[in-house]
């Protein structure tokens, strides 16, 4: 296997305008007065600007009717001026001795309904509404659900490069000696091949080996991995500041006859998912495929999550693949296939690929085998 340690273009400030003048008209669309944006997720992805959030308030105001304003801390302002999407904004500074709530509500009207990024701090919401008590909030991801959920080819380049970054990865942990070694020697030997593969930053390295495979999300642990365990490998982080996120469930020498035939059922159902994966269809089309599997092989008890989640500039937004999520899938909408079933006290077995919505049908941005590898 090949990789590419080319870095992509980086966004330029065209790029972030045009995002948050879509953002802006989105929020009109949707009967908002505007956008405030903290530092996260939405500020990475409408200006590239990602500051150490703190109890400094960072704002980005955006509406229809107005330039995009950032407000920010005086000492913070060179940093903000070297953004990518600075060109793009106006900064609004603010020194130590001021209000900076004054500040920005100033750049708001007295009254209306805001679009408020997920992870503002309560402290600089609650500073908002002392000034301007007549404006009303919304969470961001209720309000515009899909604002960062279709990605542009530059983005899904970004997401590919990251999942091929995540299979090589994978392919260099199936040469290393599972048995007798601990969770954790293998989790920290996951996040060291993450990185080699050019993420600069690992947000999980799930090693749930035996029973504690049933535990989907299972924090490594002292764990001593034995002969006859089945071991998920579930890792990911940001490449370029695009995510990766897969899972493969492995076994330490030969399964028996029920881990290998839960192993299938998961396998069938990862494969049902990903076929169910098409413009048009809905989200919850894709849960229902795979989940139809795992039902019908009397597993569906065990099946406890969804089957899926969008994943961008993080590695869990929306889109997500669950039961109820009417909404259509877009071309250029990237998301994980990963349903699993987890029997408590035994095993777990998950299988996970992110893949993209064509014109035609899915895309894979994960190609290892999906198979039970055995492992020593
Ligand atoms: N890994 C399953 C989920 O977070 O939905
Ligand atoms: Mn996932």
């Amino acid at each position: 296997m090949t990789h590419t340690t080319t870095a992509p273009a980086p966004f330029t400030a065209a790029d972030y305008r045009a995002r948050m003048a879509r953002a802006a008209r989105s929020a009109a669309k949707a009967g908002l007065s505007g956008l405030l944006v903290a530092p996260g997720p939405d500020l990475v992805y409408l200006t590239g600007y990602q500051p150490v959030t703190t109890e400094r308030l960072t704002l980005l105001v955006l509406a229809e009717d107005r330039d995009p304003v950032l407000v920010v801390p005086t000492l913070e302002a060179p940093d903000a001026a070297h953004a990518a999407g600075a060109p793009a904004l106006s900064l609004r500074d603010w020194t130590d001795a001021k209000d900076p709530y004054a500040v920005a509500s100033a750049l708001l009207p007295g009254k209306g309904r805001f679009g408020v990024s997920d992870n503002a701090w309560a402290m600089h919401l609650l500073g908002l509404q002392r000034q301007l008590p007549a404006l009303s909030y919304v969470a961001l991801t209720e309000a515009l659900p899909m604002l960062r959920a279709v990605k542009d080819p530059a983005e899904i380049a970004r997401l590919e490069a990251a999942g091929a970054a995540a299979d090589e990865a994978y392919g260099e942990i199936l040469k290393v000696r599972f048995s007798g070694r601990k969770e954790t020697e293998i989790a920290a030997e996951l996040a060291e091949l993450l990185l080699r593969f050019g993420h600069s930053q690992v947000d999980f390295t799930v090693v749930g080996s035996g029973p504690n495979g049933a535990n989907p999300h299972h924090e490594a642990g002292d764990r001593t991995i034995v002969e006859g365990d089945m071991v998920v490998l579930d890792f990911g982080g940001l490449k370029h500041g695009y995510g990766s996120d897969t899972t493969r469930t492995v076994h330490v020498g030969e399964p028996s006859t029920e881990e290998q035939h839960v192993h299938n059922v998961v396998l069938a159902a990862q494969q049902a998912g990903y076929d169910a994966v098409r413009p048009g269809a809905a989200c919850q089309d894709v849960d229902r495929a795979a989940r139809k599997v795992i039902d019908a092989a009397g597993y569906g008890e065990y099946f406890i999550h969804r089957t899926g989640h969008g994943i961008g500039v993080t590695t869990h937004e929306p889109p997500y693949m669950i039961e109820g999520e009417e909404r259509e899938l877009v071309p250029g909408m990237c998301f994980s296939v990963e349903p699993g079933i987890y029997l408590p006290g035994r095993f777990g077995v998950r299988i996970e690929d992110i893949v993209t919505v064509t014109e035609s049908g899915g895309r894979r941005l994960n190609n290892t085998p999906r198979e039970m590898a055995i492992v020593e």
